[in-house]
This record gives structure tokens, C-alpha cells and sequence, in this order.
């Protein structure tokens, strides 16, 4: 056996983050890890990894005790980490990230022309012959820095490669190409630990898989004879709700809101949009077509140059965010490391925020108000906490983004867009989502959805517009929405798109 770990015990302060809990990697497998929110995922691999000090419990190297201190002692180990939000640092350059810890040096310089060769040849092999690497890192989408960072940890594996929740924010060519490089490490002999909410993925990629339940191991078991009901009822230690089908498409609705060519040189070609009461609108492309720029442009981030916007009451200022969120807009970013949460406010504060900078900080909300709000989105999203006044930061990924969504339902905004408001976010809790968002329209809050899954905007959309290349290409609506059209519509060529 490569890796074994056995009786591994962690505790927060009011947490039983791992009960003894035990995992054991071959050489040349992908062992995929998986349980809800806040099962113990990552925090077993940052004991493993040195992040966290373990409380208790054995791990062995090829039958050796290993105790490594920091990601770097565990690096010198053979054991290199992708943790689930990327932490490489945006303003030094690609190659200074690929590159820190281990810079190339020549008379005891750093050698800046090695370190960007070694950099382009770290690279090679992901499909990022793009990326320039003297800039600096912060200039690439969230995906790219992914990619970036899964690069950097292939480079630094000797034995052991760590993947936690890779693919959250990678679209399918993406999600491809790094599974190509993993098939590739696995082939070589490497174990690797495979993190993911995405089923398809765990069936396609692993040979062997371990679920986790509040802390504790419940199943080791080849992926081969694991069925996806099966695999579900052991994540969740219950059967899932019947998803349910497409949404039926509703009567027609009031005309909110006019958006008339709208758009940005560089950015996004100019569009048109109506979006009408309780209505959801999903934005399908691949990462690039324009999606998040859409999104940035509607909500002022990075303000149109040209078009106007417009409500039966008139124009509509959309110049920044804050003029955005007075006219009753909101926006659930994608990243939620750098735009989403702030990591030492409580839950309750990171909930309160934004609709405390709406009110003014003049009028303070009262606490009690506070904590009512988040004790409502605690329990409606599901949040796994011990109660509201914990810290953001010490939550799990997924339950980090619930509470970044809660943040924005909360200012019960005429007009929200989602970034990717599932990523990262296990079964149960995406179905619930999907649930909440078709609640808030019955009300009549319309929703723009930005979502790489297919299968989450076919549910959730009354009505799909397909970008590429940075323009809205293609609009679906009612029963035109279906995969095959929208893949179509993404794949089609750029002569035949330019006649759509
Ligand atoms: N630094 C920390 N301080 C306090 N509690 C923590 C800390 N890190 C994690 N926890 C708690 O430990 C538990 C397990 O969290 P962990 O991050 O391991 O979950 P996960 O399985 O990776 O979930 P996700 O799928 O959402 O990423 C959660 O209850 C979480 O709130
Ligand atoms: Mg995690």
C-alpha cells in the first residue's frame, strides 16, 4: 500500500471534524473521496498534508509513519495538494507560482529566463499555451488559475497527487484535458486522491472510492460495483427526493426589465435582453464565451460602454455595483474567495452584510434582526454549522457558498444573477437550491443563471442563452431546451453563428 491512514481523529472547537477515521491508497489508482458539505473531505487531507495538526492517528508512506508539518515538508515527501480554493498568490507572476519553493538558481540568482521555461513546461500538456507566464496570475479567470495550480502540484508529486474539488470551476474541455494528465500520473504509478461533488466524474475517473459521513468512515469499495443510488444513500445516509423534471414553463409574465445593446468593447459584444417577472434565464457557454462578462456588465462590475438599460420607470443606472444594488439588483459572484465571503466575519455577518451596505451603515441592523435572518438561511440552505456566530472560514467549502447565496436572497433583490450557485455543493444540497431558486420566482424575483452543468440549466431555465466567442448566440426557450441544442448551439461554427 502507497498511503495508509488509520484512526484519524481531528476536533475543532465545537466540531468533530474526523472520528477515526481510516483511507488507504494503491499505487497507480485514483481513489476518489466523497460525502456531503462539511463530511470531513478536506479537512482529512490538510491532517494529512500538515495544514492541520492531527489529534490522533497513524499515516504511513509505503509503511513508514509520516508526519509532515507544512505543504511544503509534505511536498519533500512526494506528496503534492491541490486544496479545494486555490492558494497560489495573484499578484506575482504564472511562473513565480509555478516556480516559489523551488526556484531554479544559477551562481545562487535566481534565474528568471529558467524559472519561466521550467514554468511553460509545467504548463505544457494542460492546454494553457495562452497563458502568458510573466503576468501576473490575478489577470487569469478562476478556471485558468486552477488549472495553474493543478499544474504546479502534478510538478511537485512524486508519489501522491491530491485533487480537492479540481474541477468546480473547470468546464468540460477542461475537465477533460486534466483528466488526460491524471489517466497519464495514474499510468506512472501514482496514487491519486480524487475530491468531487460531480458523480459522472467519480464513475468516470476512479477505481476506488470512500465515502465519508459526519466525520466518519462509512464505505471503501471499488467504483466498478458501486451504483450511483447506492453511492447517493451512503453520502447522505438517506434516499435522495425524486429530482424533479424540467420546469414547466409559466405563463407569460410582465416585462421587468429592457436591456438594449448593451455591451462592452473587448469584453462582450453588445446584446439585447428582456427579462420579465419570475423568470429564470440561464447563460450556457464555455468558459470565455462571455458568460461572466454578461453577468459583470448587468451588474455594473465592469460597466457597459454602450447601450442602455431601462424598467417601465426609465433608465436604469448600472455605472457599479452599488448603483446596481440600489436598483434591486444582486449578484452571487463565482469566485468566492476573492468576491464571496469575508473569512473571519461570523455567518450571521457575512449573511447581514450586504443588505446593511444597501441600508446605509448609518442604521445599523440590530442584532437580533441579524441573527433571525441568518438563523432563516441556516436552516432553509441547510448550512452546517453549530450556530451563527461562527466564523465563515472555518465552514466547509459548500457551506461557505450557501452562505454566500444567503447573503443575496436576503436583500430579496427584483433581480439576482448566479454564478455557478452549485458549485461545490454536494446532491442533496444542490437539489434543495434548485428547489429555493424556483420558490423565490413563484414570488416573482427573476434569476440570471450562469452554470456550466447542462443538466442543472435544462431543470432550473425557462429560457437559455448560449454565448460564444463573447456573444449571445442563441436563444432557447420552453421545449427547445435540450443538450443536444445547446451543445449545438456552443459547437456550431463561427460563419453559421454569425447568421443566427
Ligand atoms: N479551520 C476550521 N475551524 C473550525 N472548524 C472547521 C475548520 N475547518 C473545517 N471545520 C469544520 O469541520 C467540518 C468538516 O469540514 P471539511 O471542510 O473537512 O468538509 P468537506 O467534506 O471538505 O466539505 P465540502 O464538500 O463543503 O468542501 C465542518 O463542520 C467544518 O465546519
Ligand atoms: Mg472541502
Amino acid at each position: 500500500m502507497l498511503l495508509t491512514i488509520d484512526n484519524l481523529s481531528k476536533t475543532f472547537p465545537g466540531t468533530v471534524a474526523l472520528d477515526s477515521v481510516r483511507f488507504d491508497l494503491k499505487a497507480g489508482e485514483v481513489h476518489a473521496l466523497l460525502g456531503e458539505n462539511g463530511a470531513g473531505k478536506s479537512t482529512l487531507i490538510k491532517c494529512l498534508t500538515g495544514v492541520h495538526a492531527r489529534d490522533s492517528g497513524d499515516v504511513r508512506l509505503h509503511g513508514e509513519p509520516v508526519s509532515p508539518g507544512s505543504t511544503l515538508e509534505a511536498q519533500e515527501l512526494g506528496i503534492g495538494t491541490v486544496y479545494q480554493e486555490v492558494n497560489l498568490l495573484p499578484n506575482l507572476t504564472v511562473a513565480e507560482n509555478l516556480t516559489f519553493g523551488r526556484q531554479p538558481t544559477r551562481f545562487g540568482m535566481v534565474s528568471v529566463r529558467r524559472m519561466r521555461e521550467d514554468a511553460k513546461e509545467m504548463l505544457a500538456g494542460f492546454g494553457l499555451d495562452h497563458v502568458n507566464v510573466s503576468r501576473e496570475l490575478g489577470a487569469y479567470s478562476v478556471a485558468v488559475q486552477q488549472l495553474i495550480a493543478i499544474a504546479r502540484a502534478v510538478a511537485l508529486s512524486g508519489k501522491v497527487l491530491i485533487l480537492d474539488e479540481p474541477t468546480a470551476s473547470l468546464d468540460a474541455r477542461e475537465t477533460e484535458m486534466l483528466f488526460e494528465v491524471v489517466r497519464r500520473l495514474r499510468e506512472r504509478g501514482l496514487g491519486i486522491v480524487f475530491i468531487s461533488h460531480f458523480l459522472d466524474q467519480v464513475f468516470d475517473l476512479s477505481d476506488r472510492l470512500t465515502v465519508l459521513r459526519n466525520g466518519k468512515h462509512i464505505v471503501t469499495a471499488e467504483t466498478a460495483g458501486m451504483d450511483r443510488l447506492g453511492l447517493i444513500h451512503h453520502m447522505l445516509g438517506h434516499e435522495l427526493d425524486k429530482a424533479e423534471d424540467r420546469r414547466t414553463t409559466r405563463s407569460i409574465r410582465n416585462e421587468r426589465l429592457h436591456f438594449k445593446g448593451l455591451g462592452r468593447r473587448g469584453k462582450i459584444e453588445p446584446f439585447d435582453l428582456t427579462v420579465r417577472e419570475g423568470e429564470v434565464i440561464g447563460l450556457a457557454g464555455l468558459l470565455g464565451s462571455g458568460r461572466t462578462e454578461t453577468a459583470d456588465i448587468l451588474f455594473g462590475r465592469t460597466p457597459a460602454d454602450r447601450g442602455e438599460a431601462t424598467d417601465p420607470d426609465g433608465t436604469i443606472d448600472l455605472s457599479n455595483p452599488r448603483a446596481a444594488i440600489a436598483s434591486g439588483f444582486g449578484y452571487a459572484p463565482e469566485d468566492r474567495k476573492t468576491d464571496g465571503i469575508i473569512a473571519d466575519l461570523s455567518i450571521r455577518e457575512n449573511i447581514a452584510l450586504a443588505l446593511q451596505a444597501r441600508r446605509g451603515w448609518a442604521k445599523p441592523i440590530p442584532r437580533g434582526e441579524q441573527r433571525a435572518l441568518a438563523d432563516d438561511y441556516i436552516r432553509r440552505l441547510d448550512i452546517r454549522t453549530s450556530d451563527a456566530e461562527k466564523a465563515v472560514g472555518d465552514l466547509s467549502g459548500g457551506n461557505q457558498q450557501k452562505v454566500v447565496l444567503a447573503r443575496w436572497l436576503a436583500m430579496n433583490p427584483r433581480f439576482l444573477i448566479l454564478d455557478e450557485p452549485t458549485r461545490g455543493i454536494d446532491v442533496g444540497a444542490h437539489a434543495e437550491i434548485l428547489k429555493l431558486i424556483s420558490g423565490l420566482t413563484d414570488r416573482g424575483m427573476s434569476i440570471l443563471m450562469i452554470s456550466s452543468e447542462f443538466d442543472e440549466l435544462i431543470a432550473a431555465s425557462d429560457r437559455v442563452i448560449v454565448l460564444r466567442d463573447r456573444r449571445h448566440v442563441s436563444e432557447l426557450v420552453g421545449d427547445e431546451i435540450e443538450t443536444s441544442r445547446i451543445i449545438a448551439a456552443i459547437a456550431a461554427h463561427d460563419a453559421e453563428g454569425a447568421a443566427l
